[in-house]
């Protein structure tokens, strides 16, 4: 059966940019009411007043400062109810190696990819749980199941929400809410541009990247037909293809990837 999105009450962490923004347009066109959440009030603004009408919200909202969740929460409840889906997209990276990622940079994006989407799934689950039905939809990474070097501690950090999608998805069997795993691939936003640099820094990891559009289609499209797990971009699904068949062989190629891609920099 599929989930209809028309007039669900989408609430979007990271939503002033890139695939957060792309999904806040494409749950906007569904149908849906949407809660565009960030940091930055003006890019969300922009947003708002480009979409128009009143089915969307602009909400500041650091995704790791528990009493902004607390008011993005309620500022939701009153003006459109409970939530229906959370899109868990905001995220930051940082690039180092292991050996010299600063607690800073590691605390950081394990809050922003990893404490911050269980903080919220746990505020919004028990209103899902009590009405039978709702989605959580989190957006990890290809790299949270076939790290990449130089870019580990991030890979750790996306591989933890991959697993918590997983067991959470299970603990949530037969209670009508869906959890749905996203795992993009390179995609042609500012993350990069906005990512942290230790000792490696990147432009992209790949040529052939997605659009954010094209990201939010199939986000929106899985959401609407329920899907739990999907990998996005052809060097992403063979990745991951590539690492049932061999570790060794996987670990090779990202090896070269990062080796070609994120130049180490001077110290
Ligand atoms: N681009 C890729 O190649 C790629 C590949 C795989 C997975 N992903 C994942 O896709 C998701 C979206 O990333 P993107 O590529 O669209 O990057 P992006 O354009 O840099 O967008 C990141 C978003 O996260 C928000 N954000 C960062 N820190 C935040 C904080 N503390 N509180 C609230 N919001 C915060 C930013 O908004 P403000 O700065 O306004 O707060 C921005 O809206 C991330 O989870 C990323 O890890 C990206």
């Amino acid at each position: 059966m599929r989930y209809g999105l028309k007039d669900r009450v989408v609430f979007i962490t990271g939503a002033s940019s890139g695939i957060g923004r792309a999904c806040a347009i494409e749950y906007h066109r569904a149908g849906s009411r949407v809660v565009a959440t960030a940091r930055s009030f003006d890019k969300l603004e922009a947003l708002a007043s480009q979409l128009g009408g009143d089915r969307i919200v602009p909400v500041v909202m650091d995704v790791t400062d528990p009493v902004e969740r607390e008011i993005a929460l309620r500022t939701t409840r009153e003006r459109f109810g409970p939530v229906d889906v959370l899109v868990n997209n905001a995220g930051w990276a940082s690039f180092g190696t292991v050996l010299r990622m600063p607690d800073e940079h590691f605390e950081r994006m394990l809050a922003i990819n990893f404490t911050a989407p269980v903080a919220l799934i746990q505020a919004v689950l028990p209103e899902m749980l009590e009405r039978g039905s709702g989605q959580i939809v989190n957006i990890s990474s290809v790299v949270g199941s076939q790290a990449i070097p130089r870019m580990t501690t991030y890979s750790a950090a996306k591989a933890a929400l991959t697993a918590l999608s997983t067991g959470l998805r299970m603990e949530l069997k037969g209670t009508g809410v869906d959890v749905l795993l996203v795992a993009p691939g390179s995609t042609n936003t500012s993350f990069f541009e906005a990512a942290g640099t230790v000792d490696a820094k990147a432009e992209r990891l790949s040529q052939a990247s997605y659009s954010p559009e094209r990201v939010a289609r199939a986000v929106v499209r899985s959401s609407r037909r329920r899907r739990r797990e999907i990998t996005l971009t052809l060097e992403g699904k063979l990745i991951t293809v590539i690492r049932r068949a061999s570790h060794r062989l996987a670990d090779a190629i990202m090896y070269r990837v990062a080796k070609s891609t994120m130049p180490e920099l001077e110290r």
